[in-house]
Order: structure tokens, then sequence, then C-alpha cells
């Protein structure tokens, strides 16, 4: 079976402390940054932008994937690649032209991904399955961290996946928002590639333990 990966959310971070938590993920067991850029418009909270992105692009020495929960997304597409951006996120909710916007995604040398609210279907994406490269699963309202996880999830991976594979599509599926050691294992189990984990790596007072667990868990 392919590794599954952990991808630890800066979003729960120390701010104050950035290039020492960026420094931990460096060390760590995980696999990508994931990056939360929040607009305040297409969800209710801000989080960071550009000079944040560009300095952790400085430090980070794995794959940045960012996660963009902003309106028209196609406006900064080239700005997130000059960044360092190597996974762009973006929300089907907030393209009206999704095949275009994953084509620019791609144009700059970035992975495009597809994001979904929880209250989209994933039979949504079939059609454009083949030209995604991830799938990013909310497991939570996307606009803050540390909220618990939504138990529907488990059957979005699974329809999910049938989905890719029927299409014989290489995309992956993430999952973000409220994951922990209780869900990871049923997540991958179900066909989840990538696990985003905020609240529950950076609150341990033991994160290199807790994200060497978690990585062992899921390829387990
Ligand atoms: C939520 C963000 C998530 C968030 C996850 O809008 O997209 O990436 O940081 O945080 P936890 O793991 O705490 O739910
Ligand atoms: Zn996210």
């Amino acid at each position: 079976m392919a590794s599954k990966y952990i991808a630890p959310s800066v979003l729960a971070a120390d701010f104050a402390n950035l290039q020492r938590d960026i420094e931990m993920i460096n060390q760590s067991d995980a696999d990508w940054f994931h990056i939360d850029i929040m607009d305040g418009v297409f969800v209710p909270n801000i989080s960071f932008g550009m000079p944040v992105l560009r300095d952790i692009a400085k430090h980070a020495t794995k794959t940045i994937d960012v996660h963009l929960m902003i309106l028209d997304p196609d406006r900064y597409i080239k700005t997130f690649a000059a960044l360092g951006s190597n996974i762009l996120t973006v929300h089907y909710e907030a393209c009206t032209h999704l095949h275009r916007t994953l084509q620019a995604i791609k144009a700059e040398g970035m992975k495009a991904g597809v994001a979904i609210n929880p209250h989209t279907p994933v039979s949504l994406l079939e059609d454009v399955i083949n030209d995604i490269d991830l799938v990013c699963i909310m497991s939570v309202n996307p606009g803050f961290g540390g909220q618990s996880f939504i138990e529907n999830t488990y059957k979005k991976v699974s329809a999910l996946k049938e989905i890719i594979n029927r299409n014989e599509a290489s995309t992956l599926i993430e999952i973000d928002g409220g994951v922990t050691n209780k869900n990871a294992k049923q997540l991958v189990d179900a066909g989840a590639d990538v696990l985003v984990a905020g609240s529950y790596v950076f609150k341990s007072d033991h994160q290199l333990e807790t994200i060497k667990d978690l990585k062992s868990l899921v390829n387990s």
C-alpha cells in the first residue's frame, strides 16, 4: 500500500515562534506543510497572507500545501506559485470556472487541489476528477482550527475513492479538520491519502512524538 501522508496545519502554530514550529515540522516525520489562507469573505475568519507564507517557505524543507479559503482565487494563482506553493487548493464553492482554474494552477507548475465543504457532494467532481491532483474533503466547516470532526466524512471518502478508481485517476484524497488518532486509521482505511492535523499536533506536549505516532498509525 502506498505511504500515507501527514500534513500539520500551521494555522495552529505559535505565530510568535513560527520559525521554531517550522523547524519542528522539518525535523518530524510529517510530510507536508498545510497552510490555510482565509479572506474573511469566503469564510468568517482571516488567517494570514503573502508575507507570512513567503517567510514560511524560506525555512520549510517539505512540500508546501496551500489551502485557499478565498473567493475568486484565480486572481492570486501566479502570486502563490511565486511564493513557493507546491500544491494549490481552491474551494469548489468559490470557483465559477473550476476546470479553467485547475489548468491555470498547473500552468504555473503547481499541483492542483479542490476542497469541498461538508455539504458539497463528492459526485460533483466526477467530470473533472482526471484534472485534479488532490481533493481536500473538509471534515469541519472551513474557517477555524480546533473544531470537532464530522462523522459523515467517512462515507464521502469511500464514495470519492470509488469515483477515482472508476475513472482510473491518480487523485489523492486529503482530509482537513478535527483529525486525531481516534479517526485517522478509519479515514485511511476508507481511502484517504493525506491527513491534515492542526490542534492535535500543536496542542500536544510532545509534538514530534505525536506526529511520529500518527504517521505510524496510518501506515500500519
Ligand atoms: C480549517 C482549516 C484547517 C485547520 C485544521 O478551516 O482548513 O486546515 O487548520 O485544524 P484542526 O486540525 O485543529 O481541525
Ligand atoms: Zn486547511
